[in-house]
Formats: structure tokens, sequence, C-alpha cells
């Protein structure tokens, strides 16, 4: 059939059918640079099988996709491996298009699809573990509560070695590539530690549970299809993003300080960049992010793996800038560890700021080192010998 999309071939019987957003920047909240895919696949068994949807708006893309390689009414079963709406968006119009003999998702999914698009689909539960035979089709499910909703999770398909896992080893990035292989590892890398600092997180546990249980599912994994950015192929592609998962749950650290702060008319900008000299000359890498010109996806990257957490606030009506309540009820969210620091900032008159922040670092469980530091209206000189020195004594403290 003559259509604009088409389908990619990722193995013997699977195809990818999804859409790519290239101009998409906000992922609720996330800067998404690169934009990003939504990737549905369709298994080209004797009874046709659809793996999750797209996002509502890129419907006729994925249709057209699929029209590429079959007709839509040959679908015999969609599979919605996750309810988030990126994917199960267009699962109502699918549905209406399709008429498929089922579809499957978790019991949990069940609950947040009837919640989200209306109590009159007639979805079929499956369960952790369950395998099931669709015509010449080998399925498996994997249950992974919480990787990253309560309804998440993996299907297998035996024949080709596919695993489908969702959100999972996935990451925002719009390309034509389709596959891992064809696109710069630097990129990758980005992407995917990104993509699990601002998604994934805080479930590391939950992964770490998954990451020690596949071994023991004795699967035969050659293909890993995620739902978002391009799929893993080859054996050493499978390998890198398994490994690299292995290594994101444990949060490993660098010897590296992040200060975040935004500045009102300069003063805790001169203290942040004073503070960062302190902490360099004892041997960190120091990464000076004012709010105004970072998002918060991108410092919570950058918080993921270091060791100091400095932030910084002139005070504004009693409280901390809107930015720094911004981004500190995002990174409390993501519950990053391993960190310790401090609060600093300027003030006129009140400087509650100072005294919130530590707070809200307390709630977030990094360690405090010494006493916050805050200075009045301007920073003398004589001040800002003190915040290098703040940042010397920071950077000493094991
Ligand atoms: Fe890509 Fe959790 O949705």
């Amino acid at each position: 059939m003559d259509t604009s999309f088409h389908a990619v071939a990722i193995s013997k019987n699977v195809y990818w059918v999804g859409a790519i957003d290239w101009n998409m920047r906000n992922f609720h909240g996330y800067a998404t640079q690169r934009g990003s895919t939504y990737n549905a696949y369709l298994i080209l068994g004797k009874e046709p099988i659809l793996i999750d949807t797209v996002k509502e708006q890129f419907f006729e893309e994925m249709m057209q996709r699929i029209e590429s390689v079959i007709d839509p009414q040959k679908i015999e079963y969609i599979v919605s491996n996750h309810a988030e709406m990126d994917h199960s968006g267009s699962l109502v119009k699918a549905i209406a298009v399709v008429k498929p003999k089922k579809v499957y998702a978790s019991t949990m999914g069940i609950k947040a699809l009837n919640k989200q698009l209306g109590n009159d689909l007639k979805l079929d539960s499956v369960k952790n573990g369950e395998s099931l035979t669709l015509g010449n089709v080998n399925l498996k499910f994997i249950e992974t509560r919480m990787l990253h909703w309560p309804d998440s999770m993996f299907t297998y398909y035996e024949e080709d070695g596919v695993l489908f896992s969702q959100d999972g080893f996935g990451m925002h990035l719009a390309s034509m590539q389709r596959f891992s292989d064809e696109i710069d590892k630097t990129v990758l890398m980005h992407e995917v530690r990104k993509y699990y600092a601002n998604i994934i997180l805080p479930y590391s546990s939950v992964v770490q549970g998954l990451l020690n249980n596949l071994p023991k599912l004795d699967l035969k994994i050659r293909v890993i299809a995620p739902d978002h950015g391009p799929v893993w192929r080859k054996e050493e592609e499978v390998k890198w993003i398994l490994d690299l998962y292995s290594s994101l749950v444990k949060q490993e650290k660098v010897k590296k300080a992040i200060i975040i702060y935004d500045t009102m008319w300069g003063s805790t900008d001169k203290m942040a960049r004073a503070i960062s000299d302190g902490l360099y000359s004892v041997g960190y890498d120091v990464k000076l992010m004012a709010l105004d010109a970072n998002n918060r996806s991108d410092i919570v990257l950058e918080v993921m793996d270091a060791e100091i957490l400095l932030v910084g606030s002139p005070t504004i009506n009693n409280g901390v800038f809107p930015s720094l309540a911004d981004v500190l009820s995002y990174l409390k969210g993501l519950k990053p560890i391993g960190l310790r620091g401090q609060a600093f900032g300027s003030f006129g008159w009140s400087g509650e700021a100072v005294s919130i922040i530590k707070q809200s670092l307390e709630e977030m469980k990094v360690e405090l080192v010494g006493e916050s530091l805050r200075f009045q209206y301007v920073p003398t000189e004589e001040e800002l010998t003190q915040c290098y020195a703040f940042g010397v004594k920071v950077g000493e403290s094991i």
C-alpha cells in the first residue's frame, strides 16, 4: 500500500511502527532538546500483534506505518505494556480501526487504562510470568511494577528473542536511525543517563531487582525494543545498555560538585563563583548551574553522579526564588542519594531563603556540611574570601 510513513523491520518478524516527535521539547517538565520517538511494534505472526501505541496526535503516522506492511484489520491482538498516554493515547482509536480479538495489559494496566480512556474498553489481564501462545507467537509477560508506573510490564517474544521494555532502556531521542548501533555512543550515553535521571531514578531499587531477576528467567534476549529512542539489536548493544543500567542503579559518584542557584542583583552569583573556586582548589570538578540558564532536567542529570550539592538563593518576599522552589521540589521527588552539601545566599533584610533551602536539603537526606553561608546585600571582598573558604571546607569534608 502507498503510504508516507513506512515500517522498519527490527527482527525477523517484528516491525517498528511508531512515530518520531522531532519538535517535542517539554515532556512533562523534562527538557527534551533532541525530541523523542513513541515506539509501537508489530509482530507479524499468523495472528498479528501490536505492542503499544503512540501519543494520540501521532495515530495516523502509526497507522500508515502499519499499512505499509499489513492491512491493520488483520491485527488480532494488542498488548499494552504501559498505560502512560504517550503509549496508550492512540489505543482507543486503534481498537476502533483494528477491532482486535483481545487487548492485553497487566491487572494494574487495566485499572489505569480504564480510568484514563473509559470503562467500556474490553481488556484482558495477564499475570507476571504468564506465557501466551497467539497463533505461532509465544509471548511471556514480566510485570515491572513502578518501572515507572504501577501498571508497567515487559513483553518477551520468544521466537525472535525480542524484549519489549516500554520505558525501560529508553531515551528521548528523535532520529531517522532506528538502531542504537547507528547512533553516536556519546549521544546515547547522554540521553540514556538523562532519561534515567528524570524518569527512573527514584525506582532504582526496582531496576536492581529486575536486573537480578532477568537472568533467572532464562530469556534469550537478542533485541531490546523500548518505547522511546533506538532499538538495541546487536549482542554488544544489548550488553552495553544492560551494563549501563547496572551501573546507573548503583548511583556511583564522581568527584564532582554541583552548585545550583539563582540571583537577583548578582550577589548570590558572586558567592557561587567564589565557592566554585574553593571547591576546585581541593580537586573537585565543579559545575555552576544558574537557574536562568539550566532546566531542572539537566540539573538532576548532573546531580545524579555528584558528591556535593550546594544550593544558593537570595531571599525574595521572605522565601526562596521561585526557580529554586521548582528545582528543589523536582530533585526531592527524584530522590538522588549519597550527597553532601549546604545552603548559601544573599539577602537584604529578612534573609529566610538559606534556612528554607537547608530544610529542603535535609528533607532530601543531603548530609549537611558545616554551617550555611549568607551575606547581606553585596558581598565584600572579605566575604567572598569566606565563600572560597566555604568551598574548600565542603570539598574537604569526607
Ligand atoms: Fe513513555 Fe511512562 O511513558
